[in-house]
């Protein structure tokens, strides 16, 4: 068979970007970490300063900046890193701050229509793995292969505080926890395609899964299309 598309989507911090990272190389395809795209453009509106309101952030103020944004990705050692206006931001988007900010600016229809035109122009040539909210419902709702990674919010808020120690953060398990849960409920619930299971997807519950153990699952369902 030729080359697919394959669409992951599922809820933050459940792995989603390691899992898609493994994929593609076992595949031999690119693979598009889309969370990413939403983070830089977060950054961004971050750097300019741009404030939560009393009505939430100002959607017309986020829009505007988006004609002098460019998101792309380059090759660090083998790593793939996220560039704003050409400077390597794969860091700076990676914190707390910047994901929440994501999630924010992610809820604006015209934000998702600017990445979601750039994501479908990255998978014409297929051999694409990419991973997000939307991928198997909007971005490519013909993708052949769809996953659905889930794992408990306990679990999830686990691995996260750990990356975070990792990262020499301090952070507190119950805000953590409770960040988890706040984007989970933002994710879900956003007017504009917010994260739902695409009903041709399969559902992959890691909570109680090795990374070897999930992989292989995993590997699995790609082989099919071998
Ligand atoms: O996967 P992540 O944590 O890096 O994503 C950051 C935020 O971006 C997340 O809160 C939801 C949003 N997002 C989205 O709305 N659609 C995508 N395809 C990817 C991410």
């Amino acid at each position: 068979m030729g080359k697919i598309i394959v669409a992951i989507d599922g809820y933050s911090s459940c792995g989603k970007s390691t899992i898609a990272k493994a994929l593609a190389k076992y595949a031999g395809y690119t693979y598009v970490d889309t969370g990413a795209m939403y983070r830089a453009i977060g950054l961004y509106t971050l750097r300019k300063g741009l404030q939560v309101t009393g009505d939430g952030l100002r959607a017309e103020e986020v829009i505007a900046l988006l004609p002098q944004v460019q998101v792309g990705f380059v090759q660090v050692d083998g790593a793939q890193h996220v560039t704003l206006n050409g400077e390597d931001v794969e860091s700076q988007i990676r914190t707390l701050e910047a994901g929440n900010r994501a999630s924010q600016i992610s809820q604006i229809k015209e934000v998702r229509a600017f990445l979601v035109a750039q994501q479908q122009k990255m998978g014409e040539a297929k051999g694409i793995v990419m991973d997000g909210r939307d991928i198997g419902t909007v971005v490519f709702p013909k993708a052949e292969l769809k996953l659905f990674l889930t794992a408990t919010p306990e679990v999830r808020a686990q691995r996260r505080y750990d990356e975070l120690v990792e990262k020499g953060e301090k952070p507190d398990f119950a805000e953590v926890l409770a960040d988890v849960n706040d984007r989970d409920y933002r994710d879900t619930h956003r007017a504009e395609s917010p994260l739902r299971q695409a009903e041709d997807a399969i559902v992959v519950d890691n909570s109680n899964m090795t990374p070897d153990e999930q992989m292989q699952v995993i590997y699995d369902y790609f082989d099919r299309f071998k």
